[in-house]
């Protein structure tokens, strides 16, 4: 009895924990080194020669894996154009008139797609591109995890919902970021971040007019150029580290210690609450910001993957190989006219 039931207990312990340990045990950072060797090099080109062309292409990219990743996991749907069956994210609120760099993963789709053909999918491209942005402006490098597959769909209300507002407050982020197993001190680290890139004069006007934990210096100075009226200068661009914003460093930090994180979520992470003892931290030791940025973005890459059966690799990053609405092959049985059955044709489009 005792022996057959601690034997039922082994069995059900086994059928509960495999399935969340064995989330991502499919992404390592080999997964392609036999299928294709070259996609690191090829990957790495082209974002190199995207970045020396236009500097502020970095921070766009960097971006982009971070918004697909809290939408839906990271499975590439923020690639994905609109269609009749859905409107996907890019038109979301915090996509809208803001996220770009589309372009730069199709050239490196193409590239991908000569070396070795319909293997790689959307989401490791963001992935690998996100990291060799930041370390071609000069920050850390780190191993990538792959194996992820491309979604079929993407939802623009998850966009909406799913990617933190900078209106939001620490406890906001903070939750937002547990939800998706991130801690707060990954939090803090992927913050850093915001030490490359622009923001618009509507993502902070409430911040530079009417909040008192801000410097006035720089607050003057950002009201120069964005307007307090609503409508007006709104696309206005700010750079998001004041110092050097095509550099990947910890001057992010070191903003939020003298009151000038542009936005009003910026500053909460140094705002006499939980997390400030982080943001001094990297604000003084760099390599520790390197360390735990990096480990912080594997995370985020470990995000709700595709993996095995699920979705697919696409063959152009905006679009599903099928519409969803013709997901499934169309199988149609032919016969000739004494009935005699012919094996089933694929339905070609
Ligand atoms: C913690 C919550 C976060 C909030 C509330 C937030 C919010 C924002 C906002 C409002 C902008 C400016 C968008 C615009 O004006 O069009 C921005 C830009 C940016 N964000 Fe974040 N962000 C957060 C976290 C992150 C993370 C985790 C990353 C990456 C790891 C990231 C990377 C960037 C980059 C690189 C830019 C500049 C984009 C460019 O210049 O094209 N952000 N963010
Ligand atoms: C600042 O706050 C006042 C009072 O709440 C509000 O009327 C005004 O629109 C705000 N200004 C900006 C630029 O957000």
């Amino acid at each position: 009895m005792a022996s057959s039931s601690s034997m039922t207990l082994g069995v059900s312990t086994l059928l509960v924990l495999l399935p969340l340990g064995s989330a991502n045990a499919q992404l390592s950072t080999n997964f392609y080194s036999s299928s294709c060797p070259k996609l690191l090099p090829t990957v790495k080109s082209v974002v190199q020669s995207a970045i020396s062309s236009e500097a502020s292409l970095g921070a766009s990219l960097l971006r982009l894996f971070f918004h697909d990743c809290f939408v839906n996991g990271c499975d590439g749907s923020i690639l994905l154009d609109d269609t009749s069956s859905f409107t996907g994210e890019k038109t979301a609120l915090p996509n809208r008139n803001s996220v770009s760099g589309f372009y730069v993963i199709d050239d490196i789709k193409s590239a991908v797609e000569k070396v070795c053909p319909g293997v790689v999918s959307c989401a490791d491209i963001l992935a690998i591109t996100a990291r060799d942005s930041v370390t071609i402006l000069g920050g850390p490098t780190w191993n990538v995890k792959l194996g992820r597959r491309d979604s079929k769909t993407a939802s623009l209300s998850a966009a909406n919902t799913g990617i933190p507002a900078p209106t939001s407050s620490l406890s906001q982020l903070i939750s937002r970021f547990s939800a998706l197993g991130l801690s707060s001190k990954d939090l803090v680290a992927l913050s850093g971040a915001h030490t490359i890139g622009q923001g618009r004069c509507s993502t902070f006007r409430s911040r530079i007019y009417n909040e008192t934990n801000i410097d006035s210096t720089f607050a003057k100075t950002r009201q120069s150029s964005c307007p307090a009226t609503s409508g007006s200068g709104d696309d206005n661009l700010a750079p998001l580290d004041l110092l050097t914003s095509t550099a990947f460093d910890n001057n992010y930090f070191k903003n939020l210690l003298q009151n000038k994180g542009l936005f009003h979520s910026d500053q909460q992470l140094f705002n006499g609450g939980s997390t400030d003892s982080t943001v001094l931290g990297y604000s003084t030791n760099p390599s520790s910001f390197s360390s735990d940025f990096s480990a912080a973005m594997i995370r985020m890459g470990d995000i709700s993957p595709l993996t095995a059966s699920n979705g697919e690799i696409r063959k152009n990053c905006r679009t599903s190989n099928l519409p969803p609405s013709e997901d499934q092959p169309l199988l149609f049985c032919v016969f000739d006219q004494d009935g005699r059955h012919h094996s089933p044709h694929r339905l070609q489009r």
